[in-house]
């Protein structure tokens, strides 16, 4: 009775346009596998963190990867390993749409956010300051044995334990991407990465370089 009452109001409500694009991502059951509300602290997910998609991503990234979904996690999502894999059989591929509807829920999910950031500034580092935090990306704080990126010759190298950051600068946001990097609690509770205590500049320098990653450039 409870349910049929909220699926009669939901229909009701879904008649406003607010609502109604909140629902297609309800719709599609994307809610199993992905947190999409912040309210949702119990329940735990075999997919990651959507409830602040429109903070991080890019919109023409999220239409993409629903369109043609890639592996970001080569590791597997830490409570789904293997997921996109391939490497079971039990493991259905991601859910891909076409054109039309990638786009209603790409926008869907940039009105999912939970804090608002400052504008950070996303021009290319010069070749000195790019050689610098390179250094400092694989050596200082090595965060390459996490993640992948792409070296000098434009081949994809990293550790697999972390998200891919090759298409960084295509799939995320410079402003989300400064704060993940100064503050990660905002968006995780039990963070598997090691908090930094970089200062402003470096910080602003090491977002301005992930940016910098695009597929395209690899070779
Ligand atoms: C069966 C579980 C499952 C369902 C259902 C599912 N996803 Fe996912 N999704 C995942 C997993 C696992 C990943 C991580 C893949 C990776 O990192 O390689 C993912 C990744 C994503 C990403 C990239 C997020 C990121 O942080 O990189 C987006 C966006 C996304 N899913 C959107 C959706 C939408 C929209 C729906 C509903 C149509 C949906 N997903 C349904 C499991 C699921
Ligand atoms: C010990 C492994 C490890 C190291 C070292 C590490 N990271 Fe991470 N990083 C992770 C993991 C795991 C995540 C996924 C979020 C989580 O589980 O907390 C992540 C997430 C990220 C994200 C967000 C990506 C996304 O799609 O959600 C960025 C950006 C990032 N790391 C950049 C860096 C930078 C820059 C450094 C070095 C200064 C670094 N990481 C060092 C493990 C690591």
């Amino acid at each position: 009775m409870k349910t049929l009452t909220i699926i009669i109001f939901s229909g009701f409500f879904s008649l406003s346009s607010t609502l109604a694009s909140a629902g297609l991502l309800e719709d599609k059951n994307c809610g199993s596998c992905h947190r999409l509300n912040a309210e949702e602290t119990e329940k735990s997910f075999t997919g990651p963190n959507l409830h602040y998609a429109g903070n991080k991503f890019q919109p023409k990234w999220l239409s993409e990867f629903l369109k043609n979904p890639e592996i970001i996690r080569p590791g597997g999502f830490i409570n789904n390993p293997g997921f996109l894999k391939g490497d079971s059989e039990s493991q259905p591929p991601h859910p891909s749409f076409p054109e039309e509807e990638a786009n209603a829920m790409a926008a869907e999910l940039m009105g999912l956010k939970i804090t608002k950031q400052t504008s950070v500034t996303t021009e290319p580092l010069s070749k000195g300051q790019r050689a610098k935090i390179k250094y400092q990306f694989e050596r200082t704080f090595s965060c390459i044995s996490c993640h992948q990126s792409l070296n000098l010759a434009g081949k994809v190298r990293g550790g697999i334990s972390g998200p891919s950051l090759v298409n960084a600068g295509n799939r995320l946001q410079a402003d989300w991407v400064a704060d993940w990097l100064s503050t990660p609690e905002t968006y995780t509770r039990k963070g598997r990465m090691p908090h930094y205590k970089m200062d402003p500049v470096t910080l602003i320098q090491f977002t301005r370089f992930l940016m910098m990653l695009k597929k395209e450039n690899i070779k």
